[in-house]
């Protein structure tokens, strides 16, 4: 961690596809447990933000910072472990592999960190049950609704214990109600187990359940409360 206690800190990142800026100076911190929505119209780079702050993309420039190790300074592998055992991702559609059922697709992380079936299986229904989709355990992800596959992403985001969920537009593809109760659940599972969001969304009443809002144009984050 630094010593204002963030948890994961980028600092003035660049990042250009072509001759398309992307990033152009964007800084951004998450303490524990805190709840950020990141904001911005389309096309403003927040999926790029997102992307670098999880190792996903490498910016041209500048630095990702997470519980003090600089992620340019480490391996892919060593990324990728990281990936695996410290993060969580929700995107906007689910992206459950659909030959799985659900409490075989919620389990699946915990599965691949080595945990065994039974064991894996046990963790992912109680994450089912906090996210009221325990019921869909032995459905395949093609015979529930938008909603619920997106409550069964959620859940298998928050199985394998990661300290920062990353969600991208969680509730772009739902209707309101649905959208709604998905940030709900989400970001009271997400509290409860102190864990880290950084939540993309360009609709004002999903960065309603945040914490603290941060706006992206152009390129560059303006993270007022929490200048890097
Ligand atoms: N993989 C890519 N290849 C080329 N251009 C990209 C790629 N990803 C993003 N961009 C461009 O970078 C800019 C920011 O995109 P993005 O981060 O996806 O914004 P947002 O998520 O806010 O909609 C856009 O102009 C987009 O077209
Ligand atoms: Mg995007």
């Amino acid at each position: 961690m630094t010593p204002d206690g963030s948890l994961l800190v980028a600092r003035d990142l660049r990042k250009s596809y072509g001759s398309t800026p992307a990033l152009d100076g964007a800084s951004f911190s998450v303490h524990p447990g805190e709840v950020v929505a990141v904001m911005g119209p389309s096309g403003s780079g927040k999926s790029t933000l997102l992307h670098c702050l999880a190792g996903i993309v490498t910016p041209d420039s500048g630095s990702v910072t997470y519980a003090g190790r600089e992620l340019s300074g480490m391996s892919d592998a060593g990324r990728s472990a990281l990936r695996r055992s410290d993060f969580g991702f929700v995107f906007q559609f689910g992206r459950l592999v659909p030959e799985l059922t659900c409490v075989e697709n919620v389990a699946l992380p915990l599965r691949l960190n080595g945990v065994r079936r039974k064991a894996a299986e046990r963790t992912a229904l109680t994450w089912m049950e906090r996210l009221e989709v325990e019921s869909l355990a032995a459905e395949r992800p093609g015979e529930i609704s938008g909603g619920q596959g997106q409550r069964v992403a959620v859940a298998r985001a928050l199985a394998s214990s990661p300290k920062v969920l990353f969600a991208d537009e969680p509730t772009g593809a739902l209707d309101s109600y649905n959208g709604e109760r998905v940030m709900e659940l989400l970001t009271e599972a997400a509290r409860s187990a102190r864990v880290a969001v950084v939540l993309v969304t360009h609709e004002a009443r999903v960065a309603a359940y945040s914490d603290r809002d941060v706006t992206v144009r152009d390129g560059r984050a303006v993270d007022l409360e929490h200048a890097v």
